[in-house]
């Protein structure tokens, strides 16, 4: 039975997790670093690498010594090696090319999105190839055809904004805090969408692609406004997220040729009305939907453990110089 020890620190969560073969989570810890960046209303890149460096090495002991292992038993270390905050990246990928050389196991070098798109894969066994998957989350909105380990067609991405980001955004216009999009959720299912007239960009369009920044405006003029209420603008913000994240999916369905599944993975999939939206499209198309544990969707080290069984499995490891990247697209 193959185990990983994962590692994640590309953004704000510093991770670690043991998964097995069978897909078994032995043991998974993050410490979040929200505390640390709410006065900012948003990630400090600083703050988070320092805070990664402080941490990492502390947690990924305490992981092992929830399973009741040591390094002598695992079969590789995975490791995020972008795309992210570099600072953050860099720790967790010299920590895990220091474990590796350390109790001479092999190192695998995770892209953080390969970790996200193939996360429901660990949740869902019999989710078989290709599948079409919505990640959402707070650095990217992107439509995959996955077709294979290391086989991702990009179908459609944003051209401004991720759908997370405005999220956090509105939350702070809102003067909802940091993180932002469980907040705008809440508020959201206290208001009336249809009070707060927004637009929805790109809808009904032949270009595949996503565009959230003229949302955002809008959502900033009808605050400035000063008659909506908070809650209202919330909902209608949220609805016209979905009405964008529904119509470009409908569409990439049907670029995409036969798929096994409509997936959704990262961040923003933890909303339940975007999930609901989706699965409705889903039963409306004869397609199976499905949505990891909300757990598994905002940024984990089980995921990156997972992708690291799969490319184990496959007899896939990578040099120990190989290089930190803060942009590697899929
Ligand atoms: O995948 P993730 O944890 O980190 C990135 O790789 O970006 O996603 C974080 C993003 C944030 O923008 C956060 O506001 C958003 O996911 N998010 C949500 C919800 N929970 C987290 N957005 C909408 N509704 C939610 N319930
Ligand atoms: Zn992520």
């Amino acid at each position: 039975m193959r185990i990983v020890l994962g590692i994640e620190s590309s953004c704000d969560e510093t991770a670690a997790a043991l998964v097995t073969q069978d897909r078994v989570i032995l043991a998974q810890r993050i410490a979040s670093q929200d505390q640390a960046h709410r006065p900012y209303g948003g990630v400090v890149p600083e703050i988070a690498a320092r805070a990664h460096a402080e941490r990492l090495a502390p947690l990924i002991e305490a992981t092992l010594a929830d399973a009741g292992m040591t390094l002598a038993d695992v079969d590789a270390v995975a490791a995020t090696a972008g795309p992210g905050l570099i600072g953050g990246v860099m720790v967790g990928l010299v920590t895990a090319k220091a474990l590796a050389m350390a109790a001479d196991k092999p190192l695998i070098a995770i892209n953080h999105l390969e970790g996200h798109a193939l996360s429901p894969r660990l949740a869902d066994a019999a989710l078989a190839y290709p599948y079409l998957l919505l990640l959402v989350s707070g650095g990217h909105c992107q439509l995959l055809l996955v077709e294979g380990v290391g086989r991702y067609r990009r179908l459609a991405t944003t051209i401004d904004d991720a759908l997370g980001e405005a999220f956090d955004k509105t939350a702070k216009l809102l003067g909802l805090g940091y993180p932002g999009g469980p907040a705008v959720e809440r508020l959201a299912a206290q208001g009336d969408a249809g009070a707060v007239p927004l637009p929805r960009p790109l809808v009904g369009s032949a270009e595949p692609h996503f565009s959230f920044a003229g949302l955002k405006s809008a959502v900033m003029r009808a605050k400035q406004a000063g008659v909506h209420q908070n809650a209202d603008i919330a909902a209608a913000f949220q609805q016209a997220a979905i009405d964008c994240l529904i119509d470009r999916t409908r569409r990439a369905l049907a670029a995409a040729g036969p798929v096994n599944a409509l997936v959704v993975a990262g961040g923003v999939a933890a909303n339940t009305a975007i999930r609901a939206a989706l699965e409705a499209l889903a039963a409306d198309r004869g397609l199976p939907f499905v949505a990891p544990p909300l757990g598994l969707c905002t940024d984990n080290a089980a995921m990156i453990a997972w992708a690291g069984i799969e490319r184990l499995a496959l007899g896939q490891s990578d040099p120990l110089d190989i290089m930190a990247r803060p942009r590697w697209p899929l």
